[in-house]
């Protein structure tokens, strides 16, 4: 069972949130590629930090992941479409979506095995349909063999999870790669604070890094390049005077 120690991590394991099927919630799927005990496991690194503040998460985030709602306004469904939250969490942000109307196939993918056992019970909770959650990294995501999609998203986005990836490149990559031609990746993340008093973000920074979160210019720039690479086409926009970023990448 899940939200135990001793698990594999690295592996692909299965999360059912089937809302009908509340008892066979959280079956762990067939595993790949098992992977030996290091503590630069980036799946236990993540486990490790969240075991026990998953439980608080969804209460104390609000006050400071600013810019969930906005960016999940640029996040279209419709009732075919593909959407997959890279580094979902708690489900949050999925749950908000699965509220809507039309709100097509809805997956998340997460390092942390604790983290997704407290998405799958917020799912079964929140009483919405069926969102299909699966353990792996972002950098290697693969639409394919993670989620059994040959065809790819239509969307992707990351809710603050970039600034805690060190393979953000990678994660990037993969993202770009498992949507389909003209689909979009949405991110919202932490941006420079550059509008706002210096103390507050010399402080912020600080205050982050406790929690394995960095401010990565670099992101910042490689999303940039890739508007300029021909590649796909970008837009950035300011939330709360440069506390955080969004960032629209559609696919050419
Ligand atoms: C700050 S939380 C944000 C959660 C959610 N997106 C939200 O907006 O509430 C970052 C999430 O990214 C996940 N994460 C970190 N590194 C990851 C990686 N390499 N691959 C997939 N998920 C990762 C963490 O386990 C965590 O659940």
């Amino acid at each position: 069972m899940t939200g135990q120690s001793g698990r594999e991590s690295g592996a692909s394991d299965t999360f059912d949130t089937t809302a009908t099927a509340p008892s066979s919630a959280m079956q762990q799927g067939a595993s790949s590629s098992p992977r030996t005990e290091s503590q630069d496991d980036p799946a236990r690194a993540m486990d490790r930090m969240y075991r026990m503040t998953r439980h608080i998460y969804d209460v104390t985030r609000r006050y400071y992941l600013l810019g969930r709602d906005r960016m999940l306004e640029r996040v279209a469904t419709d009732d075919g479409s593909a959407t997959l939250e890279v580094g979902c969490g708690t489900a949050r942000n999925l749950i908000k979506l699965a509220k809507r109307p039309h709100c097509g196939n809805l997956y998340g993918l997460d390092a942390s095995h604790e983290m997704l056992e407290t998405a799958a019970a917020s799912i079964r909770k929140a009483g919405v349909g069926e969102i299909t959650l699966r353990q792996g990294l972002a950098e290697q995501l693969d639409a394919r063999t993670m989620f059994d999609r040959e065809e790819g998203f239509d969307t992707i986005f990351f809710s603050y999870c970039l600034s805690m990836v060190p393979a953000w490149e990678g994660a990037i990559e993969a993202a770009l790669a498992n949507l389909k031609p003209g689909g979009q990746m949405v991110i919202v993340d932490f941006w420079d604070q550059a509008d706002l008093p210096g103390w507050f973000a010399a402080g912020l920074k600080k205050w982050l890094a406790l929690f394995h979160v960095f401010y990565r210019p670099d992101v910042h720039t490689a999303l940039a390049t890739l508007g300029t690479s021909g590649r796909a086409e970008v837009t950035f926009e300011s939330v709360s005077k440069r506390y955080a970023y969004i960032a629209i990448v559609r696919k050419k």
